[in-house]
């Protein structure tokens, strides 16, 4: 299974968490109080906006709508994401995410 560590823009908030099947970053955010902040939830805001220090390859392709607003904000995947559009593949993987705004 993939184990996510979620750290605060800062550094000084982490926390490494189990995602059993995968499955949706901001469901594991909530599930576990991670230190990502989120707004809309809807890849409007870029609130969201993660740098993927480790573990890229353990990520879903990003789809259009996401991919929009990394453009706008100057970012690009593999390396950055939305936390609020995120998906984790099933399997095992060490991840290991930043959060670009304050929490
Ligand atoms: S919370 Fe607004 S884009 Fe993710």
């Amino acid at each position: 299974m993939p184990t996510v560590t979620f750290e605060s823009s800062d550094g000084k908030l982490s926390k490494t968490v189990p995602a059993p099947d995968g499955g949706s970053v901001a469901d594991l955010c909530d599930d576990h109080e991670a230190p990502i902040p989120f707004s809309c939830r809807s890849a409007s805001c870029a609130t969201c906006h993660i740098e993927v220090l480790e573990g890229q390859d353990a990520f879903q392709p990003p789809e259009s709508e996401e991919l929009d607003v990394l453009e706008a904000i100057d970012s690009a995947a593999p390396r950055f994401r939305l936390a609020c559009c995120a998906k984790l593949k099933p399997g095992s993987a060490v991840v290991r995410v930043r959060a670009q705004n304050d929490y």
